[in-house]
């Protein structure tokens, strides 16, 4: 497992599980939410779902809502972000819903899935270890699925991303002064990251077919998914 990854994770997501869900929904003026629309609408009928990095859950029960019948398990790296996560599956009486505290990288599933997805993990993931613990943890032509940050390509909206994260760093919001050593490493990691072309990559060498990319809130944001060919 990448320790510098992880231990990003945690210099991130330190002290501020409570007002994630917030933080989260004000801070992408509202994309979050349609970003979860549009994962979830790539899902057809699972069965079994797995949502790698679920943080409090917003996408583990944004699924379960649509799919009822779906047995879902989520799993992060922080212990507070979880504990939301039960807390909630306890107020809407989904305690079928479970998680698991681990590294994603590390997580095992032994019933295969029909779906893995993830929400704003490949970005610090390991993608090499994901994409091939996910071909052997998919059923044949189960999807992979994962959504992201990237860094725009039209220079004037770059210009804009550029100013929106110091200026978050200086709104005299309480809750968002528990974000901000996210909100100063995120940048860079945004601009350097290559997780579009890594993923695609992984999945090709991991037997995934039907690669697409679907690029999102005017290049701000990218889903990747793929198929687990039936034959690898
Ligand atoms: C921005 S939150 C996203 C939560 C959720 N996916 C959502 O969309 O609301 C990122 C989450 O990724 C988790 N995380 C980061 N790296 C991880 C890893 N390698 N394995 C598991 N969880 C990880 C953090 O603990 C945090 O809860």
């Amino acid at each position: 497992m990448a320790t510098a990854h992880i231990n990003l994770a945690h210099e991130f997501f330190a002290g501020n599980a409570s007002s994630y869900d917030d933080v989260v929904r004000l801070t992408t003026l509202g994309n979050d939410r349609l970003w979860k629309e549009r994962i979830i609408q790539c899902l057809s009928t699972p069965a079994r779902v797995l949502d790698l990095a679920c943080g409090t859950g917003i996408l583990t029960f944004a699924i379960a809502e649509r799919h009822p019948k779906c047995a879902l398990i989520g799993v992060d790296l922080t212990a507070a972000y979880l504990d939301i996560a039960k807390q909630r599956a306890t107020a809407i009486g989904r305690s079928d819903v479970q998680f698991v505290h681990s590294a994603a990288e590390d997580f095992r599933q032994v019933e295969p899935c029909d779906a893995i997805v993830s929400s704003y993990l490949a970005k610090y993931a390991d993608l090499d270890v994901l994409t091939a613990n996910a071909a052997s943890m998919l059923k044949p032509g189960g999807l992979l699925l994962m959504h992201e940050f990237t860094y725009p390509t039209n220079p004037l909206i770059a210009l804009v991303w550029e100013l929106y994260f110091p200026m978050l760093q200086l709104m005299p919001c309480r809750q968002l002064r528990q974000w901000r050593a996210a909100f100063r490493g995120l940048p860079k990691l945004v601009r350097d990251t290559t997780w579009v072309a890594d993923l695609r990559n992984a999945m090709q060498q991991n037997g995934f077919t039907d690669i697409r990319t679907e690029s999102l809130s005017m290049g701000t944001a990218a889903i990747v998914t793929g198929r687990r060919s039936p034959e690898f």
